[in-house]
């Protein structure tokens, strides 16, 4: 699919040719209303273990434009999507195949931290807008931040950190950790261990294996032995299902106490059952808020797609609240870039979460809200750290 000139500027440029004037397109773009649609590029796992959530956001974002009568900024919105698969050696090829191929005005994604390093290299070279919806790996608002890089969700040193300060409040001392060997769980990790050791705590052990098995025995089998005084996890979708079902039927539920960012058991608990009733974890989101905004979402949510939303689903939502106060700033024109960027920068967004703001490195700062799963909910317990900014280590901007 070729983006076609508008024939007024096709003409333009043609007679400006013949007259061996020297061309500008963008001065020329902009003396014209913008005109044909905006383009947004999902890039999304739509398959394997974070199927769902790729469909959360995707739902979530087309609902707020929903809402907006199918416009931003004055103009409609066209959708593009690719499946990422979550695999990290085919992103730099998927998110060309927007950006190139699609010349999509925003690229909106992903879910999987290693995928997302790929898309990153991709809109740094074409400076091409990218909404960030879920993934939290560290680098994107740290060294490797820009000024075309938004993030709608958290950073993966956020989550882990707001749990390492609850567990250290617990008096609790000796901690094992088990994640996913990749970017997410490392950098959840690192958070928790971050705030727990300074608070007195010590990990005396990391365990991890190759994402996405969800082979966990070896490691059950571990923890059992170690009998450590607190278990923090990192997992997600369809593999933080079985973990859950795993660690219940290996009879450590009541024996030692489960903490994780709220990733194991947000979009999950219909399949997880009983095993997961009563975990605690940490996340920008909870089932029981009490503000106006999650209220109307919650309802329309499960009006248009007969399901509750869950995080995932709210970030998508809120990505497309962040490109609304791009589009609108500029009244459509997205060639405007450093406008568009200054707009959502200067965003306050009004979440179902809370509303929040973007750091200097684009990244939301938010509550970290402690959760306890009661049923099919994960209800608010009360805020653990208030309006949490990553340090955004090694950003320049
Ligand atoms: C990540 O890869 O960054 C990620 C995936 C699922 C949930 C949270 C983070």
């Amino acid at each position: 699919m070729h983006r076609r000139p508008p024939p007024m500027l096709t003409l333009t440029v043609a007679a400006a040719l013949a007259w061996g004037t020297a061309v500008s397109y963008a001065p020329l773009a902009r003396a014209q209303a913008p005109s044909g649609k905006i383009k947004v590029g999902f890039m999304l796992p739509y398959t394997g273990t974070y199927a769902a959530l790729g469909t959360a956001i995707e739902n979530g974002f087309r609902l707020y434009v929903h809402e907006q009568g199918g416009r931003l900024g004055g103009r409609e919105v066209e959708y593009f999507k690719v499946d990422d698969e979550s695999d990290p050696a085919k992103a730099p090829e998927n998110a060309s195949r927007l950006v190139k191929r699609d010349q999509v005005d925003v690229v909106v994604g992903t879910v999987h931290s290693g995928v997302q390093m790929g898309i990153v290299k991709v809109v740094k070279e074409t400076n091409t807008l990218l909404i960030i919806p879920n993934a939290g790996v560290d680098e994107a608002t740290g060294p490797l931040c820009g000024p075309n890089i938004f993030r709608s969700s958290f950073s993966n040193w956020q989550p882990g950190y707001a749990m390492g300060q609850v567990v250290a409040s617990r008096g609790l001392k000796r901690v094992v950790t088990l994640t996913w060997k990749y970017a997410a769980g490392e950098q959840s990790v690192k958070g928790f261990k971050e705030a727990f050791e300074s608070r007195g705590g010590k990990v005396v052990k990391e365990l991890s294996l190759p994402f996405p098995n969800v082979e966990f025995q070896a490691q059950i089998t571990e923890i059992a032995s170690l009998k450590p005084d607190a278990v923090f996890v990192f997992f997600a979708g369809g593999g933080a299902v079985k973990f859950v079902r795993d660690w219940a039927a290996a009879g450590l539920k009541d024996k030692i106490p489960l903490f994780a960012s709220g990733f194991l058991t947000d979009g999950t608990l219909e399949a997880q059952g009983a095993a997961a009733q009563g975990l605690e974890t940490t996340l920008h989101y909870a089932d029981g808020l009490t503000n106006a905004r999650d209220k109307a979402f919650r309802l329309e949510y499960a009006k248009a797609y007969k399901l509750q939303p869950d995080v995932y689903a709210v970030q998508g939502y809120d990505a497309a609240q962040l490109l609304a106060a791009g589009a609108t700033a500029v009244k459509g024109d997205m060639t405007r870039k450093a406008d568009v960027y200054k707009a959502m920068e200067a965003a306050r967004v009004d979440s179902p979460r809370g509303a929040f703001t973007l750091s200097r490195a684009h990244n939301p700062v938010q509550d970290f809200y402690l959760r306890k799963v009661d049923g099919r909910e994960n209800k608010v317990g009360g805020v653990a750290v208030r309006a949490l900014a990553d340090p955004a280590r090694g950003c320049r901007l």
